[in-house]
C-alpha cells in the first residue's frame, strides 16, 4: 500500500477536496468556503496514488499561539494501513520544527479518531474544558 503512495506537503485542490470529505463521512463544504479557506493552510499533506488524492490533513492557524489540525481525511479504500498515522506523522513534525513553545494545539476529533490522535500526543480537554463549535448558516 505504502509503496505506491506519494505523499506532498502541499494543500489539495477545491474539488477533489471536497469530493474526499464526502466519501470519508465529513461534512459537506461548499466551493466558496474551499475556495476561500484552502489558501491559508499554514502546513497541509494531501497523499496520492497515481494523482489520486487518497489523503489528507491539514494545519491552520497564526503559527505562533494557536494552531488546530483540521481535515484529516483518508479515502475509505484506503483506510486501516498507517496512511492516518502518516498525515499525522507529518503534521505533528513539522508543528515541532515551525512552532514556538507554549502554542495550542487543538482538533476536534470524531469517534474512533481519538485513538489516532492519542498515538501523537493529544489529550481530552474534557471534563476541564468542553470543545464547542459554531456552524455558520446553521442557525435557525
Ligand atoms: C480516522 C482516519 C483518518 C484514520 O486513518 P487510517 O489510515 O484508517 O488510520 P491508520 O491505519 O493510520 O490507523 C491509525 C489509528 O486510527 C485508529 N483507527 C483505526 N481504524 C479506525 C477507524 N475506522 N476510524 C477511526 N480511527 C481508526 C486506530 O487507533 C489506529 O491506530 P492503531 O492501528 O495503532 O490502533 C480515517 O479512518 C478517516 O479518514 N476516517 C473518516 C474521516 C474522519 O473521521 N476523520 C477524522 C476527523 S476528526
Amino acid at each position: 500500500m505504502h509503496e505506491s503512495i506519494e505523499v506532498f506537503e502541499a494543500t489539495p485542490e477545491v474539488e477533489e477536496y471536497r469530493e474526499l470529505r464526502i466519501l470519508t463521512g465529513l461534512s459537506h463544504k461548499s466551493t466558496e468556503a474551499a475556495v476561500a479557506g484552502l489558501p491559508n493552510s499554514i502546513y497541509a499533506v494531501a497523499l496520492r496514488n497515481a494523482g489520486d488524492l487518497v489523503g489528507m490533513g491539514r494545519v491552520i492557524g497564526d503559527r505562533g499561539l494557536f494552531l488546530q489540525v483540521v481535515d484529516v481525511a483518508i479515502h475509505p479504500d484506503y483506510q486501516g494501513h498507517g496512511l492516518g498515522k502518516l498525515v499525522m506523522s507529518k503534521i505533528t513534525a513539522w508543528i515541532n520544527s515551525n512552532t514556538p513553545a507554549t502554542a495550542y494545539v487543538s482538533l476536534i476529533a470524531d469517534g474512533e479518531a481519538t485513538s489516532l490522535y492519542k498515538q501523537f500526543g493529544f489529550k481530552p480537554t474534557a471534563p476541564q474544558g468542553a470543545g464547542m463549535a459554531l456552524k455558520v448558516g446553521t442557525i435557525s
